[in-house]
This record gives C-alpha cells, sequence and structure tokens, in this order.
C-alpha cells in the first residue's frame, strides 16, 4: 500500500478530524478553571484543545514558565491519544510552545478505552472496577467519529458501554467515548464534546441521549464551519453530571422531555410547532416496513433489463463442499468461534460431513432470457424515481432463490440472514435508502427487495387505501421536513425511520378520500408511463391536501390521537406468490 494511502486509512479508521485550534481556543476561552480541576482530553491528537488547555491554567500559578508548566502537566491536564505519531506531535507542540516538556506530565499514547485511570493509591488495572478514579472535573474534546473500534476488545467494549438504562448504545467510537467519559465524571464534572450532529436524532443513537437526560444538562449548539476536511455537520456537546433532566437547550432553545418523547426516537430536532404533528399515530401503526436483502456478489445473479430481455452469463451449480475448520473461522465474525463451535466443526471435519453450497460458472456465451421468466424475479433497486417506476433488474431466483439464498449461506458471516425475506413479492410502497429526501414510490407485487430500498406493507387488517393515503403524505414537504429535521437528519433512510413519520390523522375525511383517489391516479398514471417530480403541479396538490388543520380533527380521530397502541397487529404469514405486474388499481 502507499505511504498516502495507509495514511488515508489509518485517518479513516482512527476517525482522525482534527480541530482547527482557533475553533477549539475559542471553546476553552468560555471555561472557567481554578487549580482544584482536573481535565482530561481523551483523543487529544497534536493537542488543538490540550495546547488552551495549558495555557489557561498556567495563568493560575506564579513562577517561571518551567515551573508553572510543571505544575499544571503534573497535576491538572490530562491526555491520551492512540495514534503514536499523533501522540509525539503533541508533546513537540507543547514543547516548541513553552520551550520545555516536563519530565512529568500525563499524556499517554494509549487506547482511551484500555485506560482505567486510577487514582494514584489504586494503580492496579486488573482490578480498576469498583477503584477510586482520577476525579476528572472536566472532559473535553473532539472524539473519533467514524473510526473502527479495536476488534479485538470489540465485543468487551460492547459488554461494558453498549447498554445503559435497558436502552442500547451504538457500537460507534464517539458514542462509547461520551459513555465512558460520563462514567468517569464525578457529580457536577462537564464535558465538552465536538462530535458528528448524527446523535441527534438517528434512532440508533437514542439510547445515548437518553443516557445523557439521566444522568444531567445538557446543551447543544451547532457548529456553523468545522473544517475543510469534512463537510459533516458538528455540533458541540456541552454536558454537565447533575442528574436525572426534564429539559434540554438546543440552540438556545429549551426542549421539554414530553416533546421529545412524543417523537418516538426521542428526538432532539423536535420543536414547539413540530411536535404537533407527532401527538398523534405513526405510519408505523399502519405499515410494517422493512429493509431488502445484501447478496453479497451483485454480479453473479442480479441482471439488467434491456429491451425486455436480459443477458445471462452465468449458469449455478450445486455441490457438496466438504466443511473445514478453516474456512468456517474465515468466514465468522471476527474471525471468531466459541470452543464448542470448534469442537462441533473438528468432528464434522473427520467424520467427512459436507454442506451444499452453489458454483457460478461462466457460460462460453451468455444466453438471451425474455422477461417476465419463470426462473428471475424483479428486483427493487433503490432509484431515484417517485410514484412509480418500471422495474430496471431482475435476480436469479429459480426455485425460491436456491442459488441466491446457498450463496448467502455459505458466505461470510453477515451474509447470512436474508433481510426481509418475508416481505418478497409483497405489494406496497419502497424508497431510496441514501437520499436526501424519501423517493417513495408504490412496489407492485412480485418483486425481491434489495437493501438499497427499504420498504412497507400494509400491516393485517388495514384497508388498501390507506397505501395510497400514506403514499401522497410520505410526497409532501411537511412530510420529508419531519423526516430529515426530526426523525434522521443523516443520509440513510431506514425502514424504522418511515415506521416513525406522523400519520396524518389532521386530515378530514373527506379530504383523505380525496387524496386517495388523486393518489391512485397518479400512481395508475406512473403504470402507464407518466413520470413525475418533486416539482410537478400533483406534488403542490398534495402539500396542499395533507397541510395541517387542527379543526379538523373530528371526535373518532381526536380518540385515535390519544390511542397509545399500534393499531393494527404484525402480520406473521406473508403471501409470496410469482409476480404480476398487472396492478388493479381501483379495487
Ligand atoms: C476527531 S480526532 C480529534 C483529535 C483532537 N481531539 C482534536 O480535537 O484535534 C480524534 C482523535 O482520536 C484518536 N483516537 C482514535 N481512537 C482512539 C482511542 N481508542 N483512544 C484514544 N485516541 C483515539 C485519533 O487518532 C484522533 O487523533
Amino acid at each position: 500500500m502507499s505511504i498516502a494511502r495507509t495514511k488515508r486509512e489509518k485517518k479513516r479508521q482512527l476517525g482522525q478530524f482534527l480541530t482547527p485550534p482557533p475553533i477549539a481556543q475559542q471553546l476553552i476561552a468560555n471555561l472557567s478553571f481554578t487549580r482544584d480541576d482536573k481535565v482530561l482530553e481523551p483523543s487529544m491528537g497534536d493537542g488543538s484543545f490540550v495546547i488552551p488547555i495549558i495555557e489557561k491554567f498556567l495563568s493560575l500559578y506564579s513562577g517561571s514558565i518551567q515551573t508553572r508548566l510543571e505544575k499544571v502537566l503534573a497535576n491538572n491536564v490530562y491526555g491520551v491519544e492512540l495514534d503514536r505519531e499523533l501522540h509525539e506531535k503533541c508533546l513537540a507542540n507543547i514543547k516548541s510552545r513553552w520551550g520545555h516538556l516536563p519530565q512529568r506530565h500525563n499524556f499517554q499514547n494509549a487506547d482511551f478505552f484500555r485506560r482505567h485511570f486510577l487514582s494514584a493509591n489504586e494503580s492496579t488495572p486488573s482490578l480498576a472496577k469498583g477503584k477510586a478514579t482520577i476525579p476528572f472535573t472536566f472532559i473535553v474534546g473532539n472524539p473519533p467519529f467514524g473510526g473502527t473500534l479495536d476488534p479485538k476488545i470489540q465485543d468487551e467494549l460492547d459488554n461494558e458501554f453498549g447498554f445503559r438504562n435497558g436502552e442500547k448504545i451504538k457500537k460507534e467510537t464517539y458514542s462509547f467515548f461520551i459513555v465512558k467519559s460520563i462514567d468517569l465524571l464525578p457529580k457536577g464534572g462537564r464535558l465538552l464534546f465536538i462530535c458528528s450532529d448524527t446523535f441527534l436524532t438517528i434512532k440508533t443513537m437514542r439510547g445515548l441521549r437518553r443516557l445523557l437526560m439521566n444522568q444531567g444538562e445538557v446543551e447543544i449548539t451547532d457548529l456553523e464551519y468545522f473544517s475543510d476536511e469534512t463537510s459533516h455537520p458538528m455540533v458541540v456537546l456541552s454536558f454537565v453530571k447533575n442528574g436525572y433532566t426534564n429539559n434540554i437547550e438546543v440552540n438556545g432553545r429549551v426542549l421539554p422531555r414530553e416533546k421529545i418523547e412524543l417523537t418516538g426516537n426521542f428526538s432532539w430536532r423536535v420543536t414547539d410547532d413540530l411536535a404537533k404533528y407527532f401527538s398523534g399515530p405513526t405510519v408505523g401503526q399502519y405499515m410494517i416496513a422493512s429493509s431488502g436483502m445484501t447478496v453479497g456478489k451483485n454480479e453473479y445473479f442480479i441482471r439488467e433489463i434491456v429491451g425486455g430481455n436480459v443477458s445471462e452469463p452465468c449458469e449455478f451449480e450445486f455441490f457438496d463442499d466438504p466443511i473445514d475448520l478453516k474456512k468456517e473461522i474465515a468466514r465468522a465474525r471476527l474471525g471468531k468461534l466459541s470452543q464448542k463451535r470448534v469442537a462441533e466443526i473438528r468432528q464434522q471435519q473427520a467424520s467427512g460431513a459436507s454442506r451444499r453450497n452453489v458454483r457460478v460458472l461462466r457460460r462460453s456465451t451468455p444466453i438471451e432470457v425474455q422477461i417476465p421468466h419463470p426462473d428471475y424475479c424483479y428486483y427493487n433497486k433503490g432509484a431515484n424515481e417517485i410514484v412509480y417506476t418500471p422495474p430496471t433488474h431482475v435476480i436469479y431466483w429459480k426455485d425460491d432463490g436456491d442459488a441466491v439464498i446457498t450463496f448467502k449461506k455459505n458466505g461470510n458471516w453477515y451474509l447470512h440472514g436474508v433481510g426481509g425475506q418475508p416481505y418478497f413479492k409483497r405489494e406496497g410502497l419502497t424508497w431510496q435508502l441514501i437520499a436526501q429526501s424519501l423517493h417513495t414510490r408504490y412496489l407492485p407485487e412480485g418483486y425481491i427487495l434489495d437493501s438499497g430500498a427499504p420498504c412497507a406493507f400494509l400491516r393485517q387488517g388495514v384497508p388498501r387505501d390507506e397505501l395510497y393515503f400514506i403514499l401522497g403524505w410520505t410526497l409532501t414537504p411537511p412530510c420529508n421536513y419531519l423526516l430529515k429535521e426530526v426523525i434522521n437528519h443523516t443520509k440513510n433512510i431506514q425502514s424504522k425511520d418511515f415506521e416513525r413519520l406522523p400519520y396524518p390523522f389532521w386530515v378530514s375525511s373527506a379530504d383523505k378520500r380525496e387524496a386517495i383517489s388523486f393518489v391512485k391516479g397518479m400512481v395508475e398514471d406512473g403504470l402507464n408511463g407518466k413520470r413525475f417530480t418533486r416539482s410537478s403541479p400533483e406534488i403542490s396538490w398534495l402539500g396542499a391536501q395533507y397541510a395541517f388543520r387542527e379543526q379538523h380533527l373530528h371526535e373518532p380521530e381526536k380518540r385515535l390521537v390519544q390511542s397509545p397502541l399500534p393499531l393494527f397487529e404484525p402480520e406473521e404469514n406473508l403471501s409470496t406468490s410469482f409476480p404480476h405486474p398487472v396492478v388493479n388499481l381501483r379495487s
């Protein structure tokens, strides 16, 4: 690997987006320290934060610069950095700034997760749990974002930081940095971190948001500009460990816990005027959403439809593959298997056991297959279209996908499951996973689902018209705003985000009937070849039709608003009939 590439790889793995010094200086300028304070920078990089922190403490002591620096580095400032080069650079920066680096300091080249920060009289790391730790009054910095956790201790870290107050904490470097920092802080201690804004809305960070609010006061401030190295929006998280709180402050505005609770994902981006949308049922009470499957090797099984045909360059041959311990370890998660499993595999290997596998063979000349064909199903890839788009791809699906499923079962551990399988071939709605807005489309029966296009299906007993009513709503600007502002403002639109959308309970029955028939007409036009965009007049019409009007709430809808339980049961037995692309919309 080239040096530049190795550097890039290290940067990505360690989430190395260093804070420009002026930003760190400004944040530190707003803090006030006393000589009793102890400040930790848990991922100090080359010292953007450490330098202004030292500077601030120096002014609290008297004497020569050398004496003062010795006192500050011995008593007040602590740092950790995993990358040896950056650690050295940080020390060099201190030395060049003050012309001296005291022998005794607390800047370690180490993994923050492996450091126990025991007080001087309790220095046995193996006995860290329950021992007194250094009483940091501040933990400050910019934890690694999107970095990789050391695979050797990933599971251990998950056990230690992956669960708080009955909720999962996402296995991410910066969320675990926050959890460990909260654990380290004594009562009244303060945390000040620059971090990615993703943790404000996404469901997988709900546990972290709850933990923060259960343990102290939170203030979030958007950082207008961070650095040219990343365009990712960043925020400043300020936290004081003062116990359970009922409010947080976001950009100077107080946000009460009860409004946050309304959103289902405990979103910190809800506001007073948006909270009203969340006071009724959610789309998830009408539809169940699911992600699709990852094939693992699309070129083996997925074909593009060109002029009604696909070109098939492969054939598939099943065979008995002898069980082999080395191969099993190679495909296991983190390359690890339990001792019990290893013993089982050894026994299978010794007895000559085998597993059914599939071989993909290249044909000397590809064959042309006319679509539809019984060995192929339409494959629902993500598309940048709304309302409806004709199928662009098929998947080789002979014998209910035997070849694809066998290939996945023999692949790496993460391919073993078949995402969305219970919903294959059902009628529903679908959208592009990675998109700035919901590109929702009608999905006819018969499709196999790809992970790039999550889908939603009516729950059992829900009238079919709801599909159109919800499709119309998801195409409106307010729905997209709620999705991207309150529910999940990252690029991904996951199945659960869709379920968390407010259901348009405020639309009057008459307006709802009108909307349903209008959207049915749009889908029918789509099936007949018409293409829609966000600037089509139909989308403006929908925006007006679904506008929030409180006066439209009649008694039954008001009761619905108060209903805390799902209105319909999840559907277990799902049909998987063969594709038939002709759809009767007026049924
Ligand atoms: C986003 S950078 C920020 C660096 C510095 N805090 C700043 O603000 O400039 C994150 C830093 O964390 C370091 N890092 C990554 N994983 C770490 C770990 N497990 N323990 C300590 N440092 C880590 C990276 O090498 C990188 O320098």
